[in-house]
C-alpha cells in the first residue's frame, strides 16, 4: 500500500534526523537565574485580571508574584502532563499497539516522543525548583479538573468499547499532541525573547513541532488501517473527546487562584476574575467551530482525512465541531 511505505519512509527520516533535532540530544538546558527571577516571567497579555483596578492598586510587587505563580503553575502542569498523559500513551503505543498495523519504525518514533517529553518534565521541574528558590513561590493547583487533557482522556476510557482500546487511547495522544503546541505557541510570541521562561518554551516548541506532525501522520495512518467498524465507533468519540476539553477545568478557576495568591478573599477573587474576563473578552461563547483555543486540535481533524469518511463528517457536523 504506497500509503504505508510513505508513512515508514517519514519515520526512518525522522530517526536519523532526531539526533541533530532534539533538544535532549544536542542543547544545554536553560536554568532561572536570580536576576532573571526579578522581571516579569509570564506573558501579561495572557492574564486579563491584571487590568482589573483592583489588582492594579495592589501595586508592581502583586503584579510579578501574580505572574510568578502564573508561570509555576503552567510549568507544574507541563511536568506533569508529558509524563502522566503522552510519555504513558506513546509507550502503550509500543507495547500494545493502536488495534490497527504501525510499522516499527513509527514505534521507534514513539519512543523518541516519550524521550523528549520526559526531558521536557525534567526542565519544567527544574525550573520550579528554581523560582520556589529564587522567589519564594510555588504554583497553583493541578487537580485533574485543573488539566482538561486529562479529563479528556477519562472520558475516552470511560466510552471506548474494549476492542477499540487501543485505537481510543492512540486518537487521545494524537489529539494532546496536536492541541498543547498552540497553547505554548500562544506563550512565546507574547514574552521576553531573552527570558529564560521564553528560551524554555521556544526549545520545548523546537520539539513539539516535530511530535505534532509525526502525529498527524499516524492519525491518518491508524485510522486507515481500521476496519470499517472500528473506525466508525472511532469517529463517535472524536466530538466527546473534543467536549470534554471544553467542560474539564475552567480558566475562571485558574484566574482565582492567582487572585487567592496575592491576597484576596475567595469571593472577591471569583467577582475579579469573572469581570476581568468579560472586559478582555466579552460574555458570549464563540462557536465551538471558531474557538481560538481549540483550532489546532480542529486542524488536526482537518488533515487525519477523518473527514472524508461520511458518519463521522456527520457526528462531528452533529456536535458543531465541523461546519456544515
Ligand atoms: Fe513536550
Ligand atoms: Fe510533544
Amino acid at each position: 500500500m504506497p500509503l504505508e511505505s510513505d508513512f515508514d519512509d517519514y519515520c526512518r527520516r525522522y530517526l536519523e534526523q532526531w539526533e541533530k533535532r532534539a533538544t535532549v540530544r544536542h542543547l544545554p538546558r536553560t536554568r532561572l537565574s536570580a536576576e532573571a527571577a526579578r522581571h516579569e516571567l509570564f506573558p501579561a497579555a495572557l492574564q486579563p485580571i491584571l487590568k482589573h483596578a483592583e489588582v492594579v492598586a495592589r501595586g508592581p510587587e502583586a503584579r510579578h508574584r501574580l505572574l510568578a505563580r502564573a508561570t509555576g503553575t503552567f510549568m507544574l502542569h507541563v511536568a506533569i502532563l508529558e509524563v502522566d498523559v503522552i510519555t504513558d500513551l506513546c509507550i502503550r503505543l509500543v507495547t500494545k499497539g493502536a488495534d490497527a498495523p504501525v510499522p516499527e519504525s513509527a514505534l521507534q518514533v514513539a519512543l523518541t516522543v516519550s524521550t523528549d517529553e520526559a526531558y521536557h518534565a525534567y526542565v519544567a521541574r527544574e525550573f520550579l525548583g528554581d523560582l520556589e528558590k529564587h522567589t519564594g513561590v510555588v504554583p497553583g493547583p493541578a487537580g485533574d479538573s485543573d488539566m482538561p487533557l486529562i479529563g479528556g482522556l477519562a472520558a475516552v476510557r470511560r466510552r471506548a468499547p474494549p476492542e477499540l482500546a487501543r485505537a481510543a487511547d492512540t486518537m487521545v495522544l494524537c489529539f494532546a499532541e496536536n492541541f498543547v503546541t498552540e497553547e505554548l505557541f500562544g506563550l512565546s510570541k507574547e514574552t521576553d525573547p531573552e527570558g529564560p521562561f521564553h528560551i524554555i518554551v521556544r526549545e520545548h516548541m523546537m520539539d513539539e513541532g516535530r511530535h505534532q506532525i509525526y502525529f498527524q501522520k499516524l492519525f491518518r495512518h491508524v485510522w486507515d488501517g481500521l476496519d470499517e467498524a472500528r473506525r466508525t465507533a472511532l469517529g463517535r468519540l472524536v466530538p466527546h473527546y473534543l467536549d470534554s476539553l471544553l467542560t474539564a477545568g475552567g480558566y475562571e478557576a485558574s484566574q482565582a487562584d492567582l487572585l487567592r495568591y496575592i491576597g484576596f478573599d475567595g469571593e472577591t477573587a471569583t467577582r475579579i476574575a469573572r469581570e476581568a474576563i468579560a472586559a478582555a473578552y466579552g460574555t458570549e461563547r464563540p462557536a465551538k467551530s471558531t474557538m481560538k483555543f481549540m483550532r489546532n486540535a480542529l486542524h488536526l481533524v482537518e488533515v487525519s482525512g477523518i473527514l472524508e469518511h461520511p458518519p463521522t463528517r456527520q457526528t462531528l457536523v452533529e456536535s458543531g465541531w465541523v461546519d456544515a
